[in-house]
């Protein structure tokens, strides 16, 4: 295993009451800022995630000229991070301030210059210029704030795309809002023609998860598919897939992980 955010996704989600990481908890706040605050706020030291990026996501990236990448629901950043090490312009966004701020140390101290990341709801941030000023390479501050020169308001919606836009694993609890599908949609929007969007889903529980929490779906990688809707005419699916991964399950064994894969490229 050379990779695995997901591992720590499969543990905190869906699996409940065995040793490991603290799985995400009843009691917990149900609004998402506050709910995803807390969980990275109370992560088992000091981090949620496993700092490696997606294994799907360097997959998928490793082939790419580099160029610019929009990640959504980033955590920590480690997508954003590697892919600008590989020379992209990549950005994140994230709800929670405290993992923006984690991920920006992790960049600074990675030395991965051309990491940016917005602390804010990926609806808002789309929905502002804040996704603007990164596509264009100004820079956030911690607080989602652009710091770079000129006017955000001066960053139309329509100009901003971005080579590849990617969300790994953007998933919440059952009890968290998250208009998933209507964000990745409007996230397609911000692809630039020749593009790519990449969704990187859970396709099944991980084999030590206690069950399925009530109200969580699975979608399969044709389900995801068939709830985005992309317009046949616009996009060509370069990929509808699982993929399936060797993980290290709590007690330290090997266990396979189904992940969903959805490559979309957007025509010329
Ligand atoms: C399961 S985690 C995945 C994190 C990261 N992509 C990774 O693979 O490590 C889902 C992430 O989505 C973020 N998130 C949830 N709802 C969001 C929203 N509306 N806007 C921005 N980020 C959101 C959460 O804070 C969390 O970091």
């Amino acid at each position: 295993m050379t990779n695995d955010a997901a591992v720590s996704h499969s543990n905190h989600a869906l699996r409940h009451g065995t040793a490991g990481p603290r799985p995400f908890g009843e009691g917990w706040p149900t609004e998402p800022r506050e709910f995803w605050e807390h969980a990275y706020v109370n992560a088992d030291n000091g981090r949620q995630w496993s700092g490696r990026a997606n294994l799907v996501l360097t997959q998928v990236a490793a082939g790419l000229a580099p160029g610019t990448a929009l990640d959504l629901g980033c955590g920590e950043g480690a997508d954003v991070i590697w892919l600008a090490l590989r020379g992209w312009r990549a950005s994140g966004v994230d709800i929670s301030p405290t993992a923006v701020a984690r991920a920006q140390r992790a960049a600074a101290s990675a030395g991965a210059a051309t990491a940016r990341f917005i602390a804010g709801d990926i609806a808002e941030a789309i929905s502002s210029a804040r996704v603007g000023a990164l596509a264009v390479g100004r820079h956030a501050d911690a607080a989602g704030t652009g710091t770079g020169t000129g006017t955000d308001a001066a960053v139309a919606d329509s100009d901003v795309a971005f080579d590849l836009v990617s969300a790994s694993f953007f998933h919440a609890p059952p009890t968290v809002e998250l208009p998933r599908t209507l964000l990745l949609r409007r996230a397609a929007e911000l692809v630039t023609p020749g593009g790519l969007l990449l969704i990187t889903s859970h396709a099944a529980p991980a084999p030590w998860a206690d069950g399925v929490p009530e109200g969580y779906r699975f979608l399969t990688p044709q389900e995801e598919l068939a709830e985005l809707a992309l317009d046949e005419r616009e996009w060509t699916i370069e990929a509808c897939e699982l993929r399936q991964r060797e993980v290290n399950d709590p007690d330290g064994g090997p266990a396979p992980l189904d992940d969903g894969v959805v490559l979309a490229r957007r025509r010329d």
